[in-house]
């Protein structure tokens, strides 16, 4: 991949993990690009430093919040799309793409924004949302409640591999979303995307095949797969439903141009599944760095844009 947008992916996973130390401007980053401006710090202090008072930074930060099945990220970018902050927590009021516990998911919005905000010494005001493709247009409102309620104007919403493609910026391909309980797929045509569709499955379900195989709760299965040491000894359970995806993937793609497949998502983190998926369709597969933080940062992004269409 694009070394900037690289570099741009490990500045907001350092944001994420509270890594300040990590958040200089990368090398590669000193020349003009469209992610990056070396002469914009990746903190609040560049813009005071630009003698912006809190309430004016309040209008030039933009907010993703990504309400998913498995995670709840909140990324804070600044006007020159730079990280500024970022909190995720995993948390289940979500099923298929449906917010199913609202006052739940309230409160997990209200929580991230106010850790948000404590960190930069400001409020934040406004942010975007996202959804999957295919749900109707009250699954997409209710999710813009969840994040009213939460304390923010929030009346834009994007889909989510519209948003992930703000990121990549690819012209030609599928990007694929691998999250938790379901896998997004949206083929890109000339940089429009042209075809979506939504299925069923996704990183729980390696959960439960882990939990069910090794006889352990689900929490547990949950633990072990997200670290990469494990990734190896539990390959071969989950290998299926990797190639369960794949199929899935395949079906969706077979009537479509696509020469190149990006797995974005939490679960395109699992070693080995970018090999599994590229068997099974045939189709060139790549995986960018950091894939989990990609559709939320596309959302962010996407809140910069005041006048793009709002539902
Ligand atoms: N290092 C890792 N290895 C394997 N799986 C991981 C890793 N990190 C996160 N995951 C899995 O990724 C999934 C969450 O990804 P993501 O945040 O993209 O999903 P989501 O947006 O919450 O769900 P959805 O898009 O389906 O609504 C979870 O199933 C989680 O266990
Ligand atoms: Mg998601």
């Amino acid at each position: 991949m694009n070394p900037k947008l690289n570099a741009l992916l490990a500045k907001v996973a350092a944001v994420m993990h509270n890594d300040h130390d990590n958040i200089s401007m990368p090398q590669q980053l000193s020349d003009n690009s469209n992610y990056c401006d070396s002469k914009i710090l990746t903190n609040p202090l560049a813009l005071y430093s630009r003698g912006l008072s809190s309430d004016k930074l309040q209008n030039r930060v933009h907010v993703g919040i990504d309400i998913g099945t498995a995670y709840t990220v909140l990324i804070v970018l600044d006007e020159r799309m730079q990280p500024m902050t970022g909190e995720y927590r995993f948390a289940q009021f979500v099923r298929d793409g449906l917010v199913v516990d609202s006052q739940k998911a309230i409160s997990m919005v209200q929580k991230l924004k106010h850790i948000a905000e404590n960190r930069l010494g400001f409020k934040l005001s406004s942010a975007a949302t996202a959804y999957p493709p295919g749900v109707l247009l009250t699954e997409i409102k209710a999710k813009q409640y969840v994040v009213n309620c939460a304390g923010f104007e929030c009346d834009q919403s994007i889909n989510e591999p519209t948003a992930a493609n703000l990121v990549l910026q690819i012209k030609n391909g599928a990007i694929v979303d691998i999250g938790g309980g379901t896998t997004g797929i949206a083929v890109v045509n000339d940089g429009h995307v042209v075809y979506t569709a939504d299925e069923p499955t996704g990183g729980t379900h390696f959960s439960l095949v882990i939990a069910g195989a090794l006889n352990i709760e689900f929490e547990k299965a949950e633990l072990l797969k997200k670290d990469p040491k494990q990734h190896s000894k539990i390959y071969p359970l989950v290998k299926p439903v990797m190639e369960k995806i794949g199929t899935i993937v395949a079906n969706h793609l077979l009537d479509q141009d696509v020469s190149t497949i990006y797995l974005v998502g939490g679960t395109s983190c699992f070693i080995g599944i970018g090999k599994v998926i590229q068997k099974v369709t045939g189709i060139t597969t790549i995986i960018p760095a950091y894939p989990l933080f990609i559709t939320p940062l596309g959302v962010a992004m996407f809140n910069a844009n005041n006048d793009k269409a709002s539902y």
